[in-house]
């Protein structure tokens, strides 16, 4: 080979993305390895809609690996992303030293660049961690050339980041080994399995910044005995009469289970000393929305879901997308005179009824809410194929 083509770095490109968990994962039995106190399960959303890109170098010429996110340098000694580069090295040398001869054994032990953005606004106050770190660790196996099981060195990023290594229904199973070697997430359906299942991602305009995920479930696994209980003797079932209720596609018991999942996880919040609060006025009024409308049709037709931030997640199937929509937009004067108010797939426009309107019945919150991603179930991480989408530049650095 020429000289200069071994000086050549080697980049790949890959997008990974969000995901929405309808049974919660919080708390943690260890912290280093990441392994949670309970089983969790989520949809997987539409990368048209949300997505991180991430683009890996490596070459015999970089000095030091090196991490860009969003568009800024960040410090690459984080031990989370620590724990993910020595993993997935660990893991191709492995493969390499049992033989397999597809593995190129050279870029080994060359350095990396890694450059990383998202499609979405991180102010937006979505889980970005999750899709960043399963996008690291997929980027980063196919640069190494491993292929296989690579949710448990996701899990070592970010724990929610596990359940983003698949697509459409995935559940992290919570495993029971010390060394974590169980704990895995795990397709349970794909995205075509329920077609018609719509997800609206609602973002609230946030008053202040809440606390992170990470040091809250440290603070709720040492002080709440709700979690305890909710851990143990509550998601255990839970996770069967949702992976049930996924499998036959039977919207008002997947509904019911997730807002009671999402309404018990921030109850434990509250059961946290000091306690945290996540759910702003704002959450409160789409909470009563939602219950409100369901009970004026007499069924199940709308759910929403609550991470650690006041945004709702809204989940419903298609036909009746339209008119919620208009409803959340009524209930919710926007600043704007409605366009740029829906984001993602086109949503047709619906007439609220009068008897409707009164039915809710609840005040109007003006500028409550900002903006509305309309998605839905999406596929796991994807290699980007054209080359001009890398994000690095021949010479290793930011486009
Ligand atoms: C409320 O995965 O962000 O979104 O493992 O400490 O990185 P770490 O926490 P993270 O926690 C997510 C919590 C949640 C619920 C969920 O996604 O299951």
């Amino acid at each position: 080979m020429p000289e200069n083509n071994m000086d050549k770095p080697k980049i790949v490109t890959c997008t990974a993305p969000v995901n929405i968990a309808v049974i919660k994962y919080w708390g943690k039995r260890n912290e280093e390895l990441i392994l949670p106190i309970n089983s969790s399960l989520s949809v997987t959303l539409h990368q048209d809609q949300l997505k991180t890109t991430t683009t890996v170098a490596t070459s015999r010429s970089f000095q030091e690996d090196r991490i860009w996110l969003n568009g800024k340098e960040e410090d690459i000694t984080h031990p989370r992303l620590q724990s993910c580069l020595r993993e997935i090295r660990r893991l191709a040398r492995k493969r390499r030293n049992d033989g397999d001869p597809s593995l190129d054994s050279t870029g080994l032990s060359h350095k990396v660049h890694i450059c990383s953005v998202n499609n979405f606004p991180t102010a937006a106050g979505l889980a970005s961690s999750a899709a960043g770190f399963a996008c690291l660790v997929y980027t980063l196996a196919r640069v190494f050339g491993v292929e296989g099981e690579l949710s448990g060195i996701a899990r070592q990023g970010s724990g929610s980041a596990c359940r983003s290594m698949y697509g459409g229904f995935v559940q992290w199973i919570m495993g029971e080994k010390e060394d974590g070697k169980d704990s895995l997430a795990q397709q349970v359906e794909p995205q075509t399995h329920w077609p018609e299942l719509r997800i609206l991602v609602v973002v609230a305009s946030a008053e202040r910044k809440p606390v992170g995920s990470t040091s809250g479930m440290q603070t709720s696994v040492r002080t709440s005995c709700l979690l305890k209980h909710r851990a143990q003797s509550v998601v255990p079932e839970r996770m069967v009469e949702m992976i049930d209720a996924v499998r036959r596609k039977d919207f008002p018991a997947f509904a019911e289970l997730t807002m009671k999942d999402s309404n018990q996880f921030h109850a434990t919040c509250l059961d946290t000393y000091p306690p945290i609060f996540y759910l702003s006025r704002v959450s409160h009024q789409v909470i009563s929305l939602v219950h409100r409308y369901n009970k004026h049709y007499g069924e199940t037709r709308v759910a929403y879901t609550f991470d650690a931030g006041p945004n709702a997640v809204i989940f419903t199937l298609e036909q009746h997308v339209p008119e919620f929509v208009q409803a959340v937009q009524h209930f919710f004067p926007p600043d704007t005179n409605g366009e740029d108010f829906i984001k993602g797939l086109p949503v047709s426009h619906a007439a609220l009824s009068e008897e409707l309107k009164r039915g809710i019945g609840l005040e109007p919150m003006a500028k409550g809410i900002n903006y509305i991603i309309s998605t839905k179930a999406g596929p796991g991480p994807c290699v980007v194929e054209d080359p001009t989408q890398h994000l690095l530049l021949s010479d290793g650095l930011p486009k």
